[in-house]
């Protein structure tokens, strides 16, 4: 299926990577195709080509990844970015298994109560918006840790996101129209917001040319991870903090590293499922959500009703408890996650499960431990096999919305995503406690969950989405579309979604969600929400036949690219 094109005014026509096919003044989002050989999902159709190309060019899907990760942080500048952060999950085609953290960092300034008034309460905003809302990126540390399992050259793998940058590409309705409605925000919260504010309104077929990342990305391929960390970009991001008051300091950037962890592995109705670990709570919601579930006969209570649903979203409501309690940097808290985990601790989360009502949430807690939370996701396959599944953010839509001056990139604004009080709701209204508060060089939790499934030792399915807090249900919801219900890799992005975080005790369900089953549901004590749209999924499925079955989600201006 190919959606409307989107074409505009031709500047200048540079290659872009390899590929003939990678035009950015035309081009259209390509929603589901099955290709042969290798695939990738992302949330822009440049950025999803520009993979592709590199994988024609002889890289793998390391390489790939790269390519398209930093085509994203110029094409998609609302989450894809270099001022963020993000976790990329792997799997090589021997096995191995890589879940690398990139996630953002407090800086060695912050401290627990930043974002309290003197009387302790919340200061409106702060944690959500500018400079003091932004953590130490780590995007560019991730790139550069994943170059190690890719083939070709750094220099190859910028040059693309270098040539948009330069010269541009034309933007999308939506990228319009998210530009609009951040320009007052990047007005307030940067000193110099360049080329993301304009006098005229944005309108699609418009170019956006980045003269100033174009630059930074130069640095960062001439300096490699220092021309992001140390040099010229560090001195604008340190002079940008001292514009607004922010707290990352030249040592913060020069420390940051890139974390190997050890990926959340367990079994699903005979499929081996990996996750990413703490500091991301996604791996173990999923775990703990889809092990649930396995204990009941799903395909025979039917996709999306009445029962199916209830069951889902009280494993949905329990899982998050737990979240709320136990889930924080595994280097500043210790996550109970072997208990977490546990048969005989998730049949006793579920005792008080009754199919016919609604549980409460105020009768609901975190589960008893007895042992010493816009953002964007790629999956890609490659013609050898390797799996990689990278979800990078910088939290809201624009992040922080300050510009680094001169250097041409958004900040994330992800210190939101700690617990700034315990109690206190977050922009996702997503609640905490002591795992996640907030400590110097502490990584914040999140929700990210970039995910693989693996059949008899074979790739079956790699998936992640952005959503901030319903991320890990999404994932939940698409996995079980798949083996519960037997969808294809469109129907299962696309089908819609529903979410329950425990707090708020409501089930937040899309717009096209069935009503007869939302009835169902508020007869048994549920408080329905409608909301607009859950997640961008992309999802790949290789098929029987060794196929790439591959789905990028219809919400947004998401593509798929193969061959
Ligand atoms: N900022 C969204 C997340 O990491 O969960």
């Amino acid at each position: 299926m190919v959606l409307a094109a989107c074409s505009g005014t031709k500047k200048n026509s540079p290659v872009i990577g390899a590929g003939k096919t990678v035009d950015p003044y035309h081009y259209s989002s390509t929603k589901a195709v099955t290709y042969s050989k290798a695939a990738v999902a992302s949330a822009h159709p440049l950025a999803s080509q520009v993979g592709v190309a590199i994988m024609q060019k002889g890289g793998n899907a390391f390489d790939a990844m790269i390519a398209t990760q930093l085509a994203l942080a110029v094409v998609y500048p609302g989450a894809g970015n270099i001022g963020g952060g993000g976790f990329l999950m792997a799997r090589q085609t021997n096995g191995h298994l890589i879940a690398l953290d990139y996630r953002e960092m407090a800086p060695g300034k912050a401290s627990r109560d930043m974002y309290l008034d003197k009387n302790g309460n919340p200061v409106s905003g702060l944690s959500e918006s500018g400079h003091l809302s932004a953590g130490v990126p780590g995007t560019v540390a991730g790139l550069f840790a994943t170059l190690s399992y890719a083939k070709l050259s750094f220099k190859e793998l910028i040059q693309p996101a270098i040539n948009l940058a330069e010269f541009g590409f034309v933007i999308t309705a939506h990228e319009a129209s998210g530009l609009n409605n951040a320009r007052a925000a990047f007005i307030q919260y940067s000193a110099n917001p360049g080329a993301f504010v304009k006098n005229a309104p944005w309108k699609a077929g418009d170019t956006l040319i980045q003269p100033d990342l174009a630059a930074t990305l130069k640095r960062i391929r001439d300096n490699g991870a220092k021309g992001f960390y140390e040099g010229q970009t560090a001195t604008m991001i340190v002079q940008e903090m001292q514009y607004g008051k922010g707290m990352i300091s030249y040592d913060d950037l020069r420390n940051y590293k890139a974390i190997e962890r050890p990926p959340v592995e367990f079994s699903y109705r005979g499929y081996n499922v990996i996750s990413f670990p703490p500091p991301s709570s996604g791996g173990l919601l999923l775990a703990q959500m889809l092990k649930i579930i396995e204990k009941f006969p799903v395909t025979n209570y039917g996709f999306q009703t009445p029962r199916s649903v209830q069951l889902m979203v009280e494993a949905e409501r329990r899982a998050y408890a737990d979240r709320a309690q136990h889930m924080g940097d595994p280097d500043f808290w210790k996550v109970p996650q072997q208990t977490l985990l546990s048969e005989a601790y998730l049949a006793e989360r579920m005792k008080d499960y009754d199919s016919a009502k609604a549980s409460s949430s105020s009768n609901i807690q975190a589960g008893q431990i007895h042992e010493s939370p816009q953002t964007t996701h790629i999956s890609i396959v490659d013609e050898a096999g390797n799996m990689v599944a990278v979800t990078t953010t910088l939290n809201d839509s624009y992040g922080s919305k300050t510009v680094v001056g001169g250097a041409g990139f958004i900040l994330n604004d992800e210190m939101d995503d700690f617990s700034i009080k315990p109690g206190v709701p977050n922009m996702y209204g997503a609640v905490g406690g002591e795992a996640n508060a907030i400590a110097a060089g502490k990584r914040m939790l999140s929700s990210m969950t970039p995910t693989l499934v693996i059949k008899d030792n074979k790739p079956f399915m790699v998936v992640g989405t952005p959503g901030g807090t319903t991320i890990p249900t999404s994932v939940f919801q698409s996995i079980v579309n798949v083996i519960d219900f037997n969808m294809n890799a469109a129907d299962a992005v696309n089908k819609p979604k529903f979410h329950h975080q425990w707090l708020p005790d409501n089930v937040m369900v899309e717009n096209n969600f069935a009503a007869a089953t939302k009835t169902a549901l508020e007869k048994m004590g549920y408080t329905i929400v409608p909301i607009g749209g859950i997640g961008r999924t992309e999802l790949i499925k290789i098929l029987p036949d060794g196929s790439r079955e591959t789905a990028a989600d219809s919400r947004g201006d998401d593509s798929v690219a193969g061959y």
